[in-house]
């Protein structure tokens, strides 16, 4: 089929999260299983900046925001046959930051309204639009209610995938028309509102012909109060038109074998001897004691409440005296960030911490490392987990979302698992598993060995996932 992803952030475009993991890598695949796909976005400072040489101008046009007509320049380049189109107005996307911005809802809705009127413009309408996340939530509204009379709109199919439910898009109910260009009636009918103004989280969930998210575990996690945040009686009204596919990496750009970040290459056959050596480079590059043998723990994250942190930060004078070292890189939340300073601080040569974001340790810090940290409070898929198996660094999870779906626990009976994980969110519990994967790993190194292969071993790749999502399509679009 015709398939339009739209989307605010992708790889190698653009990146603040997972969800551009995703966007960077399930279209071609796709087109490896015969759709034609094509991705739009916004043009934020980054891209312009990096990628604007070697694109061309495909339309010009205005579109009305706030009763002003405001124009909008498109433009495109293409990656492994998957054509990618850029929003670009510097006003609203040439910032420093890609969220987080008083007028987002603003920003969003020009960005949905720019992706509806390009189709007029390229005379080019997909089967079906693809939309993640809640800056495109409302596109499904706009063409079934604001261009049902066009057939061109009507006739398109929409998946609408959840990435983050924690983060909704709701707006004042002002936006609906001002903005939007969409009738209150939607508003009065109940249909978009929420919590007395409008939410494209809760449009795109109610309007969409099929809503996904990223894993079996999260889409029936969301449907109960604990994790539904407050969207949950609106996804159990869809909840037998809900999906869970688990995200894939894209397994060519993670390899430990090719990957140009990382000083000594391996496999299965060789980690165990390589992964020391990419250990002590890393301990070099980072400020560590120089030991081969001892194990390192990484974590590589946005440091929010989302990823588990506050477990860690319950547990730091217990976790500085076990016999480990610990790499840490992300940003994030300014107390979190304080934390990790200190903690770096008081430990020199035990605990370093990066903080900010370098792609490239990142791939560093997944191969030297023994074992991966992510103890998240709930987590819809996590990618992390995945390139840490795929490097032979065993993750240390909480059994949540898309982590219980991956992550098998070691069985110290029939050596089976891939990795470790503790069920309840709670700092002791997190502790004494990782007191166990310690003892494994200095005791155990037979089982160690064992539960690397069977890392190294798991099927990260998109092939099964991208083979559910064209069962998906094929049932929009037969
Ligand atoms: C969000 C979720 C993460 C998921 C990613 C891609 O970042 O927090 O769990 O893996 O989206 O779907």
């Amino acid at each position: 089929a015709r398939i339009l992803m739209v989307a605010s952030e992708g790889l190698p475009f653009i990146k603040s999260g997972g969800l551009a993991d995703v966007v960077g890598s399930l279209p071609q695949e796709l087109v490896k299983k015969g759709h034609e796909v094509r991705v739009i976005m916004p043009m934020y400072l980054k891209i312009a900046q990096k990628f604007h040489e070697e694109m061309q101008l495909e339309a010009q046009y205005s579109v009305s925001i706030a009763y002003h007509e405001v124009p909008v320049n498109i433009w495109s380049t293409t990656r492994k046959e998957v054509k990618f189109y850029f929003v670009e107005h510097k006003g609203y996307f040439e910032r420093d930051g890609l969220y987080g911005y008083i007028d987002d809802g603003e920003r969003f809705a020009y960005f949905q309204k720019a992706v509806l009127e390009m189709l007029n413009q390229l005379n080019y309408f997909p089967e079906i639009m693809h939309c993640h996340d809640w800056h495109t939530g409302m596109l499904p509204a706009m063409c079934k209610e604001g261009h049902s009379f066009d057939e061109r709109y009507r006739n398109i199919r929409f998946v609408y995938t959840i990435h983050n439910l924690a983060f909704q898009g709701n707006f004042g109910p002002e936006m609906l028309d001002s903005c939007l260009g969409l009738d209150y009636r939607i508003f009065d009918n109940g249909n978009v509102r929420y919590d007395g103004g409008i939410s494209f989280m809760k449009s795109g969930i109610l309007y969409a012909d099929k809503v996904t998210t990223v894993s079996p575990t999260y889409s029936q996690e969301i449907l109960t109060p604990q994790y539904g945040e407050h969207m949950e009686m609106v996804l159990n009204i869809r909840k037998y038109d809900l999906w869970g596919i688990t995200n894939g990496i894209d397994i060519e750009m993670w390899n430990p074998m090719s990957d140009p970040d990382v000083p000594y290459h391996y496999n299965k056959v060789n980690v165990a001897k390589e992964k020391k050596e990419n250990k002590m480079a890393l301990q070099k590059e980072l400020g560590l004691t120089v030991d081969p043998n001892v194990m390192l723990v990484g974590a590589v994250s946005r440091l929010t409440w989302q990823k588990g942190f506050y477990l860690m930060m319950e547990k730091l004078s217990e976790i500085c005296a076990m016999p480990i070292q610990v790499a840490i890189l992300g940003s994030g939340e300014s107390g979190i960030e304080e934390k990790m300073r200190q903690l770096e601080e008081g430990n020199k040569g035990k605990i370093a911490f990066y903080n900010g974001y370098s792609d490239s340790l990142a791939h560093r810090i997944y191969a030297a490392s023994d074992l991966f940290l992510m103890p998240s409070l709930f987590e819809p898929c996590g990618i992390s987990q995945l390139i840490s198996m795929r490097y032979g660094t065993l993750p240390l999870v909480r059994e949540t979302g898309g982590l219980k779906d991956t992550v098998t626990p070691y069985n110290e009976f029939d050596k089976t698992g891939n990795g470790f994980s503790f069920a309840n969110y709670n700092s002791d519990e997190m502790v004494q598993v990782m007191y166990n994967a310690i003892d494994v790993y200095y005791n155990r190194p037979e089982d160690w060995k064992i539960l690397v292969r069977n890392a190294m071993n798991t099927d990260v790749s998109w092939e099964k996932s991208a083979e559910t999502y064209c069962q998906l399509y094929a049932q929009l679009h037969p």
